[in-house]
């Protein structure tokens, strides 16, 4: 008998379950109940309780005479003691006060049948109150010897249990007669049994943000599921995404391959909408952790429907009773890319990159999705190169510990593997040559290489990580050819330039391990020349200046200051990097006993101008000017890494990672901003004044053509700048063309309404295009400053998010290379030399003091 009721139970997806071979590793494909029979035990066998009310309701109408328990005969076949529903019911009705109504009575037999201990003779129905046969499981054929006539002893046991039988039938009655609705298909279930369903529906936790109308939809498509078995694996980690589930009874483990059990849900938890709100493959195992749960299940089709555009904001993933992973719901917008429902709020970064390995990587997913590019520009902040390699190896590496291996793990450990090829290849495209800084990188992505060309599963792969090889191949070749670059600061502020190494100077990025030579002075002016990698630190420079300076102090004594040109002074802090890219345009570099900072002084040269080339600028093409700005500018904004921005955000200090590129960058807007000043107030005469005016308007102008707005800006700010609005004389002889235009450009760089002018203006603009930078590092530093980086111990993501986004910006804008054509090919060398140093001062009480002097103030009479 056994044999039949498990047999039917199987073919309605009530198996008794499958152990999984470990617990950590669960390997078995799901059973899924799609369709539950109510006619069917929810048990695979009784339970003593439920026995022995069975045995004691039989025993009392085995003896009862006008016992409705008869053998009767069904299309031929002899059926031993079974009886109608309906007179069942009248004789648990007659038999018990505390029964009112015919449906009481029905739901008692019904708390029988789900068990086991009652059942349809030929297990089509679940218990009504109709003329369907049902008979006692002891009756049935190869029943127990129990079943025979009962004796005198029976009968007084049977008398003395039934009040209590009774009472806990009654008990349980309304919740079978109710898992046998949710076990009925949608269109069986009456209107009264909907109401049933609904009312029941009110008290479920996981559905109380949901409206009274949707809970309406649910009553008729939300299904009972129970499994027998512990153990029982509902889906696997992998799987497609087919329903949601709410636990009514017992509790699950969430099983992540490679971790074990994160997470126990228990009575009232929820689970499986994760993938179903992403379209994605279930991110964990479920195996039942009691025998008998009970679930309730609604199935992707209904839940499409229903519930995805209804369905709670906020997820929040747990492992070991800690958030791990918060996820929110968002609208599609237009035009976004990413297919995904969830976006990632906040996590761990091991959770982070994990949901982001199962979920937007594999070949349903194709380009770049926001999140793994969000993931790729930021991760540095919060989960270091060396950390997040480690992590790859080890989901690279999943099977390593694995030693039996169903087909099904095999299928999925390739898979993984093929994330994490893919992952590389996305890093690479992100972040270009950063991904390779890291010696760790470059020893994984060999081992890769090897692995993959190895596996012949992995074999589409091999021109993936080829790629990547390839680019890695260029980099390192790259950084051997440009290897021993040497930068100056010069003695007189800007430029900072190169001077030996490579013989292309555009487009060459300053690296770590380039060496700058700059000077080092002390509180009487004395100064040594140093020459240090890039990326030496503060406290570096500050101990060799201190010995070759002979100040006779200890490190702790001293410190590395900058003085600006206006006297203001700046302290490094020890574990400071790319010092010397780091000072302002006539700021030098000083060294000095702490408690001595107050008596350092600027050098006299500090108030005169920068070296540059002294060229008569009248004779110079307006135009030409401009050109070679933005070819210059051009290639200073290439060389900077987004990673630099971060580095600047946070500081560069936390990751040791130089920011000289971002600097020179930087320095070059300052520069061209003085230069307009120091070139208009140090001109003697009005009307040479009067026509550099003119001409710096129209090369705002032609700036803003070429779309170099860093330069554009720079130009009209520094023609803002109240050394220069101060020349009246000048101002009123400029034609009224040109102030117009002037206003015009004034109103492009206001700064109000977070400079919505200039936004609106960018964002129509096609790449190429040079951004004023500042605003992006404004931004930048506006996310950072707030919003917390950190939220209860997860990683705040969205602010990650946020710094993403400026980042995409200096991507977007090299999207496409620039290929400006040449205004004219005569002058060229020395409009290039002069553009590419200015001579500049950058302290404004001189440059008004200047102002003051070719246009004293009119005195009021
Ligand atoms: P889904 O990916 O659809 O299937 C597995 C489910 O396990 C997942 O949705 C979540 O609902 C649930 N789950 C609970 N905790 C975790 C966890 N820490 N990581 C992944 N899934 C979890």
């Amino acid at each position: 008998m056994n044999d039949i009721i498990t047999n039917c139970k199987i073919k309605n997806g009530f198996g008794p379950g499958v152990q999984p071979a470990a617990a950590t590793s669960p390997t078995k494909r799901p059973l899924s109940p799609d369709h539950p029979n109510p006619a069917l035990p929810i048990t695979e066998t009784p339970s003593p309780a439920m026995n022995r009310m069975g045995w004691a309701l039989r025993t009392l109408l085995v003896v009862d005479n006008s016992s409705c328990l008869k053998d009767r005969k069904v299309s031929g076949k002899l059926i031993r003691k079974c009886a109608p529903g309906t007179e069942l019911v009248d004789w648990l009705v007659n038999l018990a006060p505390i029964v009112h109504t015919r449906a009481q009575a029905a739901g008692m037999w019904q708390a029988l049948l789900e068990e086991g201990v009652l059942t349809h003779v030929n297990k089509e129905q679940p218990f009504k109150d109709k003329c369907f046969l049902y008979r006692f499981r002891l009756d049935e054929e190869g029943g127990a010897p129990a079943a025979g006539i009962p004796q005198a002893e029976d009968l007084s046991a049977a008398n003395e249990h039934i009040r209590e039988a009774l009472s806990a039938l009654f008990q349980r009655g309304p919740d079978a007669t109710l898992r046998m609705i949710l076990r009925k298909p949608s269109h069986e279930r009456t209107p009264e049994e909907l109401e049933l369903v609904f009312e029941e529906l009110v008290h479920i936790a996981a559905l109380s943000h949901l409206s009274t109308s949707i809970k309406r939809e649910l009553s008729s498509i939300i299904v009972f599921e129970a499994h027998a078995q512990a153990g029982t694996i509902l889906f696997n980690q992998g799987d497609e995404g087919r329903s949601w589930y709410i636990l009514l009874k017992g509790s699950v483990d969430v099983v992540i391959h490679g971790k074990g059990t994160v997470a126990t849900l228990k009575t009232g938890d929820d689970f499986g909408k994760l993938a179903l709100i992403n379209d994605a493959p279930r991110a964990a195992t479920i195996v039942l952790k009691e025998n008998n749960c009970h679930l309730l299940r609604v199935d992707k089709e209904h839940f499409n429907r229903i519930l995805r555009d209804v369905e709670a904001n906020t997820l929040r993933l747990q492992e070991h009773g800690k958030d791990v992973l918060v996820l929110e719901r968002v609208a599609k917008q237009r035009g976004q890319h990413s297919a995904f429902k969830y976006t990632v709020m906040s996590g761990t970064p091991a959770k982070m990159l994990e949901h982001l390995l199962e979920t937007r990587l594999g070949q349903s997913v194709s380009g770049m999705d926001p999140f793994l590019d969000d993931f790729l520009l930021t991760h540095i902040v919060f989960m270091p190169v060396v950390q997040l390699v480690d992590e790859l190896a080890n989901y690279f590496h999943c099977d390593a510990h694995e030693e039996a291996q169903t087909p099904e793990d095999r299928e999925y450990i390739i898979n993984f593997k093929k994330r994490v090829i893919q992952f590389m290849q996305k890093w690479v495209m992100a972040v270009r040559h950063a991904a390779f800084e890291e010696p760790s990188v470059c020893d994984f992505i060999e081992d890769l290489a090897a692995e993959v060309e190895a596996d012949p599963d992995l074999n589409e792969e091999t021109s993936i990580i080829h790629n990547v090889l390839t680019q890695m191949a260029r980099y390192q070749e790259d950084r051997n050819q440009n290897a021993g670059q040497k930068w100056k600061l010069p003695t007189n502020g800007q430029p900072i330039c190169l001077f030996s190494g490579n013989a292309t100077p555009s487009k060459t990025v300053i690296r770590p391990d380039d060496d700058i030579i700059f000077r080092v002075y002390c509180a009487d002016h004395t100064y040594c020349t140093l020459r240090f990698p890039m990326h030496t630190t503060a406290e570096l420079i500050k101990a060799c200046a201190a010995d070759k300076l002979q100040l006779n102090r200890g490190p702790d004594d001293l410190c590395l200051v900058e003085v600006k040109s206006n006297g203001e002074r700046s302290v490094f802090k020890d574990n400071d990097v790319s010092i010397p890219t780091g000072l302002t345009l006539n700021g030098r570099l000083f060294v000095s006993v702490k408690d001595h900072l107050d008596a350092l002084t600027q050098l006299p040269e500090q108030e005169c101008p920068t070296e540059g080339v002294d060229i008569d600028l009248e004779i110079l093409s307006t135009k030409e000017l401009a050109y070679h700005i933005t070819i210059f500018e051009w290639d200073l904004f290439w060389a900077v890494h987004e990673y630099e921005l971060l580095y600047h955000t946070f500081g560069r200090h936390h990751f040791g990672k130089i920011t000289a590129n971002l600097d020179v960058f930087l320095r070059r807007f300052n520069e061209v901003q003085y230069w307009i000043v120091t070139e208009l107030v140090s001109t003697q005469s009005l009307s040479k004044r009067v026509g550099l005016v003119r001409k710096f308007i129209k090369l705002a102008a032609y700036c803003k053509e070429y779309q170099n707005l860093n330069a554009f800006f720079a130009i009209v700010m520094g023609l803002s700048n109240m050394a220069v609005t101060r020349l009246h004389q000048t101002w009123e002889k400029i034609p009224s063309k040109f102030r117009k235009i002037f206003q015009e450009f004034e109103a492009l760089i206001d700064p109000s309404r977070n400079h919505r002018a200039y936004r609106v203006f960018v964002g129509k603009l096609q790449p190429p295009l040079i951004p004023f930078m500042p605003l992006l590092l404004k931004d930048m530093t506006f996310a950072h400053e707030g919003n917390k980086t950190s939220l209860d111990g997860l990683v705040n993501f969205e602010k990650m998010h946020m710094m993403a986004q400026t980042m995409r910006t200096i991507r977007f804008c090299r999207s496409r290379s620039l290929g400006l054509e040449p205004p004219s090919p005569k002058s060229e060398g020395e409009v290039r030399s002069y553009i590419s140093s200015f001579r500049v001062i950058d302290n404004q009480r001189v440059l008004t003091a200047m102002s003051q002097k070719v246009e004293p103030t009119r005195k009021l009479n």
